[in-house]
């Protein structure tokens, strides 16, 4: 049988866990066999994924990085690079020769693509024409001013860079914001202009995940993530990765987020995200477009094919396919990948269900 040879970076995160869970799928559905060495930074978490060898690896910012996955690749024979974070996609992009030489082939956005400020995203969406909420840059406490003279109140103010909603808050007068800009400069978080501050959006909070290759568009689907773990011990009430989400069929949505992705990079390949909030007239806005996976991406591509054995929603082999260069096992759907009114419902400790109206299924 033959036998692909993965290395995959982050490999102990929630995203690497099912990305591994969902190749292990896809040697019962395909007949096939995967040599995965997993790596991450962390020394617990890395015993978690159910990988063929795991390692210890540096942090992305350390100039050993790069040499070290070199190193395994080499050592291990290994044919196809996975960096499943976003900051160590970005660094493998970067490095892309040096892993092409080597005869290891690589599925990611040009490193451009990978976690762009929030600033810049604004101004390429807002004047590719594509709906964002207004946003200011604050680069003096007294654009807060005006700021709420301009937009009104509430505003929702965040750092330019970084995941998981960095330093996002919800504030309701130009006091809240600068008091939560001082605080973040003082404790060393941020700079003084580092943060933006935009229109609160109250309304839904969609994601759009979408597969891309060479410019074209291989699949993609659409969520509403309607709970937060842990939301009563955050700030901001986000934590990062939803408790429970449910996939929407939405055409007017799904269209927006590709026009998003398109406004990012004209001619994507590899894996792009897209969230959108509904403003209080209900339309969506794009507050995000990155070249990255979203964390429950794998997770529902390895639900969805377990639940309904069908192999072909395994979104996490379908990239590696085609990372490959081997094209789709078969036919997807654009748009709309999976059947709506369907739940992922997920907790730590507490397994993961998939739920629709007829049936609940337990996949983890
Ligand atoms: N203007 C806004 N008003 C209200 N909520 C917002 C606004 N912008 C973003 N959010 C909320 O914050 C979440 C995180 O924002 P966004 O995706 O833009 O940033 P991020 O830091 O890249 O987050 P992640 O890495 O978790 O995707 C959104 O999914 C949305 O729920
Ligand atoms: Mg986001």
């Amino acid at each position: 049988m033959r036998e692909r040879r993965v290395l995959l970076t982050g490999a102990g995160g929630i995203g690497g866990v099912n990305f591994v869970r969902s190749l292990r799928l896809a040697e019962n559905h395909y007949n096939e066999r995967f040599f995965i060495v997993g790596t991450d930074f962390n020394t617990y978490y890395i015993e978690l994924p159910e990988v063929d060898l795991r390692f210890r690896a540096p942090r992305h910012t350390s100039a050993d990085f790069i040499p070290t996955l070199i190193k395994l690749a080499t050592s291990n024979k290994l044919e196809f690079l996975h960096p499943h974070p976003s900051p160590e996609a970005k660094v493998v992009s970067e490095n892309r020769e040096k892993f092409e030489e080597l005869g290891v082939t690589l599925y990611l956005p040009r490193p451009e693509d990978i976690m762009p400020d929030k600033f810049h995203v604004y101004r390429k969406l807002s004047s590719a024409g594509v709906n964002v909420p207004k946003t200011i840059h604050v680069k003096l406490v007294d654009d807060v001013d005006a700021a709420f003279a301009e937009l009104g109140k509430p505003l929702w103010i965040r750092a330019m860079k970084g995941a998981g909603g960095r330093l996002s808050l919800k504030v309701n007068s130009p006091e809240e914001a600068k008091m939560w800009i001082k605080l973040n400069v003082v404790q060393g978080r941020a700079r003084q202009d580092e943060f933006i501050i935009q229109e609160y959006l109250p309304g839904r909070d969609l994601a759009f995940d979408s597969l891309w290759f060479k410019g074209e568009l291989i699949t993609s689907y659409l969520r509403e993530r309607l709970e937060y773990p842990f939301k009563h011990i955050s700030l901001s009430g986000l934590t990062g990765t939803p408790s429970v989400a449910r996939i929407l069929r939405d055409e007017n949505v799904s269209r927006i987020a590709i026009s998003a992705v398109k406004a990012l990079n004209p001619s994507p390949h590899g894996f792009y995200s897209v969230d959108l909030k509904e403003g209080a007239d209900g339309l969506p806005k794009v507050t995000e477009v990155d070249g990255k996976w979203h964390t429950t991406a794998p997770l529902w591509g390895y639900a969805f094919a377990k639940a309904y054995n069908k192999p072909s929603y395994n979104i996490a082999y379908t990239y590696l396919r085609l990372g490959y260069g081997e094209g789709v096992s078969e036919a997807l759907p654009k748009t709309d990948l999976f059947l709506e009114e369907h739940y992922l419902i997920r907790q730590m400790d507490s397994g993961v269900v998939l739920k629709s109206k007829e049936r609940s299924y337990r996949v983890v």
